[in-house]
């Protein structure tokens, strides 16, 4: 399923006999060679995807005043460069709780990107593997995660949803430990799911299953129609729970139910997890002082990208108290709203060690498959190196508060 690449880098394809039984259709590789920002990628995909499908991954909860201001907040904060330094050597480079990475983006845990791409997870680890960054595989998910982490090259986190029925997490973790995740990231802001009235508009919901209404859509999105239909004779098989423990049956428990995560729950998996454990989706210092008792390496500063509770701040909003409270003890990340190389820099001069993207990377997924993700971290990775550039920094250690300040709208 993943082979090596010209460059060496892995690349995920379909087996011969997928590829050969079917119509080839052409991809909009076009649309995407084009694309010169996030915002063209996202173009590419609202092309390419059904309304329904496009709206469940563009979305956010109630009137999305969360998912807007994730965006606009970042617009609020100005640069103030600092000339005359040397940047002719730059380098993005840092790590990201003891792994080297690239560049500070890393790929946010998104569950359904199958409905993007039939490749889906597969290609996302793998794009993050050829580019040198971290992506968070999910618990929900189309690829088994041994598949997953395999693509990925060994570079992969995890992102844990736990079971409803508390006695199947320790096997759980037990195969995630054995499929050689790196980090285990445990999401704490979903102990119902968000409001998205898209969806409930369009009858869509996750996981999205042919309806007549999305067959009806998909028939004006033909590339996008016979991709789904390919995934599906591709797909029986790598979802089963052959490997001892039903990931179908602990999605769908999930999907019908989620459950919240609570202080028992993480001092649970701190005792089961033995590699850097991370709590995705704080938004304030109160909880900090105790994630760290707890014996958490990192958080990440996230409101799921405005999919869950509508009117919370955004998260680069959020960003500076949390920085202050965990003081150096653990490692901080922002999700939310990242659309711009200038965003990167906003976020790690306020304090962020790396920042991770969500719904771009699943545009990118959608308009080209692994070359699509690879697209967006390449986009991202020009216009952050130009940032620091043109803001006289030559390292991302030179990044600091000084750069940047918060103007009223
Ligand atoms: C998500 N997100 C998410 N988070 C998580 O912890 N587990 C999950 O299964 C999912 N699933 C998911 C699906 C889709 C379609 C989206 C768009 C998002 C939230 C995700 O990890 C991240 O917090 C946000 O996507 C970040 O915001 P941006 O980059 O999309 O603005």
């Amino acid at each position: 399923m993943a082979g090596s690449g010209p460059s060496g880098a892995r690349r995920v394809d379909d087996p011969p006999e997928v590829r050969d039984a079917l119509p080839t259709h052409p991809e909009p590789v076009v649309r995407l060679n084009r694309a010169v920002n996030l915002a063209d990628v996202r173009e590419a995909a609202r092309r390419r995807l059904p309304r329904p499908v496009f709206d469940t991954i563009d979305g956010g909860a109630d009137d999305e005043l969360t998912l807007t201001r994730n965006e606009t907040a970042f617009r609020d904060l100005l640069v103030t460069p600092r000339p005359l330094v040397d940047v002719t050597t730059r380098s993005m480079r840092t790590e990201v709780l003891g792994q080297p990475v690239a560049l500070p983006v890393l790929l946010a845990p998104t569950g359904g990107a199958r409905v993007a791409h039939r490749h889906a997870e597969l290609a996302v680890a793998a794009a993050a593997a050829s580019r040198h960054t971290v992506y968070v595989q999910g618990t929900v998910t189309s690829w088994s995660l041994e598949d997953v982490a395999a693509a990925g090259g060994g570079s992969s986190w995890y992102q844990l949803y736990l079971p409803a029925d508390r006695s199947r997490t320790a096997a759980m973790v037990d195969r995630v430990v054995a499929a050689g995740y790196r980090a285990l990231v445990l999401t704490v802001d979903t102990a119902v799911f968000g409001g998205r009235e898209r969806d409930r508009r369009n009858g869509t919901a996750l996981p999205v299953r042919i309806r007549p209404r999305l067959a009806l859509q998909g028939a004006g999105r033909p590339a996008w129609a016979v991709d789904f239909v390919r995934g599906a004779v591709q797909l029986p098989g790598p979802l089963s729970g052959s490997r001892g423990l039903s990931v179908r049956a602990t999605q769908e428990q999930i999907l019908a139910s989620p459950s919240p995560v609570t202080w028992a729950d993480l001092a649970s998996v701190r005792a089961l997890w033995p590699g850097p454990l991370v709590v995705k989706g704080v938004l304030g210092p109160e909880q900090v002082q105790r994630l760290l008792d707890e014996g958490v390496d990192g958080v990440v500063v996230s409101n799921h990208g405005g999919r869950q509770l509508d009117g919370v701040p955004a998260t680069i909003e959020a960003l500076p108290a949390v920085v202050d409270a965990v003081a150096g003890r653990a490692e901080v990340f922002l999700d939310g709203g990242v659309r711009r190389g200038t965003d990167v820099l906003k976020a790690l001069a306020l304090g962020a060690r790396a920042v991770m993207i969500g719904r771009p990377y699943l545009f990118g997924l959608a308009a080209g498959g692994q070359a699509g993700v690879e697209k967006v971290l390449d986009v991202l990775g020009t216009e952050l190196d130009r940032a620091m550039a043109l803001s006289g920094c030559a390292t991302v250690a030179d990044v600091d508060a000084g750069l940047v300040r918060r103007v009223g709208r």
